[in-house]
């Protein structure tokens, strides 16, 4: 075989082996058993991001709960822009969808008397929020890759990374992806493709975020011409360690944690989050939405009421007062976390914590199916915005996401590709598959000499630190245009890139050239369609315009490629059903 043969042909091939991915696989194995399915992963997909979630998955089943409250909370945490029939239908199949799980083999944490145990979480009114102790990803992504294999036509491609959607005649034929353990590059045929690579918060610093999180789905849908949605909507996480980004689970604060300022004061009672309480009160003080948490620490850093760490400024998670009991029942991993990365344990220390990246709130514009406007294209979790999480996504809303719309894009996709006629070898496809492989080939044979500045190293901190000038917590239009500049020559710097390692076999440093290709088309949609929201809603917080202005901005923007040049923006109705835009009330 040589380059840019084909490794096989399929009905639906799925880009991504997380939640999203093997829930929209089961699902067309199980609507369609004559389908023939391929999971495409550029890791193992035990490997994947799901496995790292902490704090559990939203669904409501507790006696006093309904399902107006939990889509009032995510209607309201989504500071309206959230689309209502998209969190209408999520809601009704979430607690369906956990069950499911349950009968998968997914074992929930349950009450003495044997019932689901549920949780508070940030945001919500109501307990909601099962889980699995505190490694909740890690059961869940478990009991659907265990389920997976049951299905004989299900083919796994598993450490292959994919570059290129293949598109001619207005519908996608499939994709180009390279075998890591080859170095080989092939094409992978199908009449529909899913996209579930998870989320981009490598494109910052301090993410919470796995290496693996580049943002590759949303960059090879942009390239294709599909358009991403509300792509300035960047989830801080108030509780990362502050060197590595690791998660400290919101389910510590849902347990009791409080967090204090260098004076040891509980300073969220500042910032009309509410007052301070021994047990922890729905939607009050730390278990506010993310959005305002991460906002009243910039105030705090403002008024000079953080620690100072080598990595910044902190402030501090204090469990001290849960006991070691609850902390080794409820929130082991935590304390594992806690131990081997800061050597602390929160049985008796405070935990120096700090917001960092965790969620994108934007992603591949798709209907309620998971459709794209390319036929036969398709997206689910974090890659896709349907949009259920507008301007700021609740805790735990993310992984109930994948299930419930991992399922819905797999049913789509399913009945698309029962229906849609051959793909195949047509002049345009043979010459974009030509054209990828030159592209890779020839980031190969740059080798530049000693550490030069157009490097993979250096264009990555590079666009790591524009970002985090340009689009934190807090930003400017000046700021993002400038960020947007900046961006834009690291974009021609980024063709010239240079590689050393010419090796075939898991060329780790050509991976990272192509990821960092995928990072700087997303960043730069995040920057545009930030510059174009002069407004400040849920994450995105401009102190040019500090309020939010419903009459212009009470829309989604999408980004669109334009040949090489930036992205151009779009603008597109938000879906309101029963709820029109109100205050956001916590502590209240
Ligand atoms: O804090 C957490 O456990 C994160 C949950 C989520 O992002 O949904």
């Amino acid at each position: 075989m040589s380059d840019g043969d084909a490794a096989g042909a399929h009905d639906v091939v799925l880009i991504g082996g997380g939640a999203a991915g093997l829930r929209a696989a089961i699902a067309i194995a199980e609507t369609d058993p004559t389908l023939d399915v391929a999971v495409v992963s550029k890791v193992y997909p035990m490997r994947s991001h799901t496995v790292s979630a902490e704090g559990g998955a939203a669904g409501f089943i507790a006696a006093d709960d309904t399902w107006e409250e939990h889509v009032y909370d995510t209607v309201s945490g989504s500071d309206w822009l959230g689309d209502q029939d998209a969190i209408e239908a999520f809601v009704a199949e979430a607690p369906r969808e956990l069950l499911q799980l349950e009968h998968w083999g997914c074992p929930w944490s349950r009450t003495d008397d044997g019932h689901i145990a549920v949780r508070a979480f940030g945001g919500m009114k109501k307990m909601r929020t099962w889980f699995a102790a505190d490694k909740t990803g890690f059961h869940m992504l478990h009991a659907l890759f265990q389920t997976s294999l049951k299905y004989q036509r299900v083919t796994r491609y598993d450490e292959w990374f994919v570059t290129r959607l293949l598109v001619d005649d207005g519908r996608v034929h499939g994709c180009v992806a390279i075998e890591l353990a080859t170095g080989a590059i092939r094409t992978i045929r199908a009449k529909a493709v899913v996209l579930a690579t998870g989320g981009c918060g490598k494109v910052f610093p301090f993410t919470t975020n796995a290496n693996i999180n580049t943002g590759d789905g949303m960059a090879l849908a942009y390239r294709a011409g599909a358009p991403l949605k509300d792509m300035e909507f960047v989830q801080y996480h108030p509780t990362g360690l502050p060197f590595t980004g690791i998660l400290i689970t919101e389910a510590t604060r849902a347990e009791g944690g409080w967090l204090l300022n260098k004076d040891g004061y509980r300073y969220l009672q500042d910032y009309d989050l509410g007052t301070p309480s021994p047990t922890p009160v729905m939607r009050s003080m730390e278990l506010g939405p993310r959005d305002r948490l991460s906002q009243a620490f910039v105030h705090e850093v403002e008024k000079g009421r953080t620690a100072d760490s080598p990595w910044g400024p902190v402030v501090y998670l204090d469990l001290r007062h849960l006991g070691e009991e609850l902390i080794e029942s409820r929130l082991p991993f935590v304390r594992e976390l806690c131990l081997k990365y800061e050597r602390i344990d929160p049985v008796t220390e405070l935990v120096p914590v700090r917001p960092v990246v965790h969620y994108m709130m934007g992603g591949v514009h798709t209907d309620i199916d998971g459709a794209t406007p390319l036929a036969g294209l398709f997206a689910a979790g974090e890659t896709a915005c349907v949009s259920i999480n507008g301007a700021n996504r609740l805790g735990s809303n993310s992984l109930p996401e994948c299930l419930v719309f991992g399922a819905r894009a797999g049913r789509a996709a399913a009945s698309y590709a029962a229906s849609a006629g051959p793909v195949g070898d047509s002049p345009a496809v043979v010459a974009q598959v030509a054209d990828e492989v030159a592209r890779v080939r020839r980031l190969m044979a740059a080798m530049p000499d000693g550490l030069p500045e157009d490097s993979v190293p250096v264009i990555r901190e590079r666009m790591q630190t524009t970002m985090e000038d340009a689009a934190g917590i807090y930003r400017t239009g000046e700021a993002m245009r400038k960020g947007a500049d900046a961006l834009r020559e690291l974009q021609e710097r980024v063709g010239a890139v240079g590689i050393q390692d010419t090796s075939r076999s898991f060329n780790t440093e050509l991976v990272a050239a192509l990821e960092v290709a995928n990072m700087l088309d997303v960043a730069e949609c995040m920057l545009a369609s930030g510059i174009n929201r002069e407004e400040s809603r849920g994450a995105h917080q401009r102190t040019d315009f500090p309020d939010r202005d419903d009459e212009r901005f009470l829309v989604h923007q999408l980004t669109v490629r334009e040949g090489d040049g930036p992205p151009r923006v779009e603008q597109l109705p938000v879906s309101i059903t029963r709820w029109p835009p109100g205050e956001r009330v916590y502590g209240r």
